[in-house]
């Protein structure tokens, strides 16, 4: 279920390459919805969370994710900053002690795929479908009555190879499975292979996305942007 273990070490030096645009998703979130308390879904190393708090000093913000190693990296970066706070937590049985104006995952839990031409669809880290569930309704209990509920948007996933820093060579392969997708992630330094990850992600249409969020109490807010960083979901 999405656990980061192996590439935990390398996921910095892999995402600041030029894999997220961490300013340009901030940007967006900020613009977005005004929110005092925010909670990320699956924040891994902090990355995002670094970039929102360095810019928003008068919020309250959270971050939880399953993998204790991304988690570690995320303490260590985030702790010059008193208004964060991270929590160890698989968002099946997600449990703080607060509710939130704002929930964000980007290429966190849930993400959308979209690439201006085709229908966007849902790609979740959790591949079972009464987990996902487990997971939305968990969600929806931290979130306020019409607070926000934002969900990332990325490019079409495909096999590549890319030179990173120091020499690195990343590379991703994506395989369809019955119910989506299995991606493998390989980091290579000459002929020796430093990482490797396997996750198996659960997708879903963009209809079916749309009914299952709604069963949670979160309705879609279509947004003019042809390509945004987020799409919008309210809850009611
Ligand atoms: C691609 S990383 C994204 C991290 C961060 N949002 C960023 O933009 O750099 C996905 C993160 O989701 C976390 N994750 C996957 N499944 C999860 C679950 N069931 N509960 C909590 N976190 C989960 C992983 O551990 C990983 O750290």
């Amino acid at each position: 279920m999405g656990d980061y273990t192996n590439m935990s070490g390398y996921y910095d030096l892999i995402m600041t390459s030029g894999y997220y645009d961490y300013p340009k998703i901030v940007n967006e979130l900020i613009s977005n919805a005004d929110f005092h308390q925010v909670l990320e879904i699956g924040c891994g190393t902090g990355l995002i969370l670094e970039e929102l708090a360095s810019r928003k000093k008068d919020v309250e913000i959270t971050g939880f994710d399953l993998t204790e190693a991304m988690l570690l990296i995320a303490k260590n970066r985030l702790d010059k900053f008193p208004q964060v706070q991270l929590a160890h937590q698989n968002v099946t049985a997600l449990s703080l002690d607060k509710q939130f104006d704002l929930a964000f995952s980007y290429g966190g839990v849930w993400y959308f795929v979209m690439d201006g031409v085709n229908e966007p669809f849902l790609v979740s880290h959790i591949y079972d479908e009464k987990a996902n569930e487990e997971g939305l309704a968990r969600v929806s209990e931290h979130v306020r009555t019409s607070g926000h509920l934002l969900l990332g948007v990325q490019g079409p996933h495909k096999d590549y190879q890319s030179p990173i820093t120091n020499g690195y060579i990343y590379s991703q392969t994506i395989k369809p499975i019955a119910h989506g997708f299995t991606k493998h992630y390989f980091l290579h330094a000459n002929d020796e292979k430093l990482m490797e990850q396997c996750i198996d992600y659960r997708t879903y249409t963009f209809s079916e996305a749309l009914e299952l969020l709604a069963e949670f109490g979160f309705t879609h807010q279509p947004s003019s942007a042809a390509l945004p960083q987020f799409l919008s979901f309210v809850k009611s």
